[in-house]
């Protein structure tokens, strides 16, 4: 057992291993430091900036919003909420929307409707939420049971009962897994945490007949996949699979707090007045950067970008994985999601802080891998540059013969 650590000297609780940077201001796909350097950030604060940093609409949305209406409470209507709610069910297709703040708190919402849902039916046996092995789906207690890495479960208990795991992509193992128990099943159509692993549409598609043969509800967590990542505004547009709820939260509002669940019609009346809200759930200055965000990327075409960009990105990571097989396997990802997993001895925690000082902002994902994300709107030459940039990391790592 470890002794617990003091606060780091800022006043901050010890949770997060910080890296010695402080970031004081951001424009488009780059941030600039307290001594003026400046990054080409490939990470987006981990999938948010979709349309990188201070982007002007944005910043006019939250601006006028500001002004006009800050918080009004749930209880009443308000402008923004309303207008999101329907551009996001028109986009989708799905039914309604409920906001909260965060991916995790989306996430704790679809567990509580696909529980209200099977419970409301008189299927009261019916409360297993199935989850997949590299799950990760959030911290509070509901979302951390559903989440695999049991690294970060590891002195919570007693977490909430009534959670499964199956193997992810396992089309095999999905006919024992989902029975008369299981409420609903929650997946990441590219799971993100684990180091970023695609789903197999067969497999979705799998799931998504298994779940109306047996009575569960499917739920996809879109929360770091979607909101445009993988080149369509929904991740399930790019599978062909439509799920019965989807959640989503980091990128919706380019920054801004706020987390989405989406209920299509089969699900939507599990959860009734009173069984569920957020104080400050959908307040008016995210909704107003959330419909911001859908304008621009509809006046950007940003689809075709994310499009055009992936295929440049994944050219240029196979390239130099195939030039530095003693440090580098092949990506993984799919639109601009990418994992670069770093073979051993070599470390990723080296290899993010290489291309650090070298002016490059990279993450990192389980199982020893990079993690790339850039914002949506990145150019040919942002791609080059990156591309560069992590060249030098990567060869940087390597013992040079003497
Ligand atoms: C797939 C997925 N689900 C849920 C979450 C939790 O979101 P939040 O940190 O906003 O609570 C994350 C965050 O990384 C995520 O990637």
């Amino acid at each position: 057992m470890t002794a617990p650590t003091a606060p780091e000297r800022t006043g901050l609780l010890d949770t997060y291993k910080r890296a010695p940077v402080t970031f004081v201001a951001g424009r488009g796909c780059e941030l600039i430091d307290d001594r003026g350097r400046t990054y080409l950030d490939f990470l987006a604060g981990i999938a948010v900036c979709a349309l990188g940093h201070a982007h002007p609409a944005i910043a006019d949305a939250v601006a006028e919003q500001a002004r006009t209406l800050v918080h009004a409470s749930n209880l009443y209507h308000h402008e923004p909420a309303g207008r999101l709610a329907r551009e996001l069910v028109e986009r989708s297709g799905l039914h309604g929307a409920f906001f909260c703040n965060s991916g995790t708190e989306a996430n704790e919402a679809a567990i509580k409707l696909a529980r209200k849902w099977a419970y409301r039916r008189g299927e009261t046996q019916r409360s297993t939420i199935l989850a997949f092995r590299g799950s990760f789906h959030g911290r509070t207690l509901g979302s951390l049971a559903a989440t695999s890495n049991a690294a970060y479960k590891e002195g919570f208990g007693p977490l909430p009962e009534g959670f499964a795991f199956a193997p992810f992509d396992d089309v095999a193992a999905l006919d024992a897994a989902i029975d008369d128990r299981i409420a609903g099943v929650i997946v990441e159509p590219v799971q993100g945490e684990s180091g970023v692993h695609v789903a197999s549409g067969e497999f979705l598609a799998a799931l998504r007949r298994l779940c109306d043969e047996r009575g569960a509800l499917l739920i996809f967590d879109e929360i770091q996949c979607g909101m445009g990542r993988l080149g369509t505004l929904f991740a399930f547009e790019s599978f062909g699979v439509i799920p019965d709820a989807v959640t989503m939260a980091k990128a919706v509002a380019n920054g801004l707090p706020i987390g989405v669940l989406l209920a299509g019609e089969r699900a939507a009346g599990g959860l009734q007045p009173g069984d569920h809200g957020s104080t400050f759930g959908g307040s008016p200055i995210p909704c107003a950067a959330a419909l911001a965000h859908l304008r621009v990327r509809d006046e950007l075409g940003l689809d075709a970008n994310v499009r055009a960009r992936s295929e440049q990105l994944f050219a240029s990571l196979a390239s130099l994985a195939r030039r530095a097989q003693e440090v580098l396997d092949a990506p993984r990802g799919m639109g601009l999601l990418a994992g670069l997993p770093v073979r051993a001895p070599y470390d990723v925690a080296a290899l993010v802080a290489a291309a650090r000082e070298r002016g490059l902002i990279a993450g990192t994902a389980g199982g020893n891998t990079l993690r790339l994300a850039p914002p949506l709107i990145v150019s040919e030459q942002d791609v080059s540059r990156a591309a560069a940039l992590l060249e030098s990391a990567v060869l940087s790592l390597v013992p040079q013969p003497a």
